[in-house]
């Protein structure tokens, strides 16, 4: 549990240019992000001025990739804070299971592409930021 910011970051994925349109993919066993998908979900029509997230997860791990448009994701270890921009859809953000994230600054039309590594369960968030630095000290 003792993850950090230093286990977040940018992942470059494939691209496949060709003057018929780009293309780019990801498999979901370990070989281009460091966990096995179990879920994928995504977030769009974020009205102007809007910020989503605002929690931890305890076990659950993130890949988040800006499908189009642009955002950016804060992320929080307890001990430090970093804002990372998403603008591509070639890369993303590796977000480790014990680190508050929050996404803001969303741009209009954006959709949010975010790969998980558990399937959706209430009990794996920490909503309130005093308990998430309390468990994460524990
Ligand atoms: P949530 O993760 O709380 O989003 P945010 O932190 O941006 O508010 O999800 C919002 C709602 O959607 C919440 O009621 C739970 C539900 N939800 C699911 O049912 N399944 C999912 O996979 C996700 C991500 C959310």
């Amino acid at each position: 549990m003792k993850t950090t910011l230093a286990d977040a970051r940018i992942i470059n994925l494939p691209k496949i240019s060709d003057p018929r349109g780009n293309l780019t993919f990801i498999e979901g066993n370990g070989r281009h992000i460091p966990f096995d998908i179990k879920r994928a979900y995504w977030i769009y029509d974020v009205p102007g001025g809007e910020k989503r997230g605002g929690h931890a997860y305890r076990t659950n791990e993130e890949f988040i990739i800006a499908l189009s448009g642009s955002f950016d994701v804060v992320l929080d270890d307890g001990t430090e804070r970093k804002t990372f921009s998403l603008n591509r859809s070639y890369f993303g953000l590796y977000v480790p299971n014990m680190v508050w994230r929050q996404l803001e600054n969303f741009s209009t039309n954006g959709v949010t592409l975010i790969l998980a590594s558990t399937a959706y369960s209430p009990d794996d968030y920490i909503r309130d930021f005093d308990a998430f630095l309390k468990e994460k000290r524990q």
